[in-house]
């Protein structure tokens, strides 16, 4: 039977760099000879792409628990149809957000119930957990300014929605510090990249 292989979360505010450095891993771990799939929350390959449509760009309102449940059915089919199926095939699955955006998003930034939340997260995925969450910590200021002047239903919330995100996610990481670790990413894309690498080879 093939090795199990790793469920590894990118996450932080809009504007954070997660991207840049979920692709900058991505091309070391190839380079070291691991099979790498990168997916994202929402919009997924398939039914995420219908879903991410409706979350970040419907026009009309859409209440603080219909967007909870849009999220969570996301991440439900992406689970069973992307993550599990790769991971189990022994490959290192790199995802952009994932259970903790709807925590640091909905829960902290919108107001749902956190701990309802959580059960639903846990709904979502069948239980399991990222095998390690990097959460890219910036003040908001700067990252509102990289995010620019055209911005997302999700974007358009305000500086206050996502300073509370910010803080959601350093409770998170409070929380579960095995799993979540930290990244200050007010720093180079090099410095940044080079603190996750090595958080990387203690685990692969
Ligand atoms: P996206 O364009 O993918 O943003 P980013 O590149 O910053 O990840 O849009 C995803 C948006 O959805 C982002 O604003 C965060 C938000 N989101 C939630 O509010 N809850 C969630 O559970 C998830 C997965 C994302």
């Amino acid at each position: 039977m093939a090795n199990k292989g790793l469920f590894i979360t990118f996450e932080g505010v809009d504007g954070c760099g997660k991207t840049t450095q979920l692709k900058l891993l991505s091309e070391y771990l190839k380079n070291h000879g691991y099979e790498i799939v990168i997916t994202r929350e929402p919009g997924a390959k398939g039914l995420g792409e219908k879903i991410r449509e409706i979350l970040l760009h419907y026009d009309g309102e859409v209440s603080s628990r219909a967007e909870s449940f849009l999220f969570l059915a996301d991440r439900a089919q992406h689970i069973d149809k992307i993550v599990n199926p790769a991971v189990e095939s022994g490959k290192i699955v790199l995802c952009d957000r994932h259970t903790d955006s709807t925590i640091a998003y909905q829960g902290y930034g919108r107001g749902v119930d956190i701990e309802q939340l959580s059960v639903l997260n846990l709904l979502a995925t069948d239980g399991k957990k990222p095998d390690l969450t990097f959460v890219f910590d910036i003040d908001v200021e700067t990252s509102m300014s990289r995010v620019g002047a055209e911005m997302d239903r999700m974007e358009s919330s305000g500086i206050e929605f996502f300073n509370k995100v910010r803080n959601g996610y350093l409770d998170i990481a409070k929380n579960e510090p095995e799993r979540v670790k930290v990244i200050n990413a007010n720093r180079t894309v090099t410095d940044i990249s080079k603190e996750v690498v090595s958080i990387i080879s203690e685990i692969i």
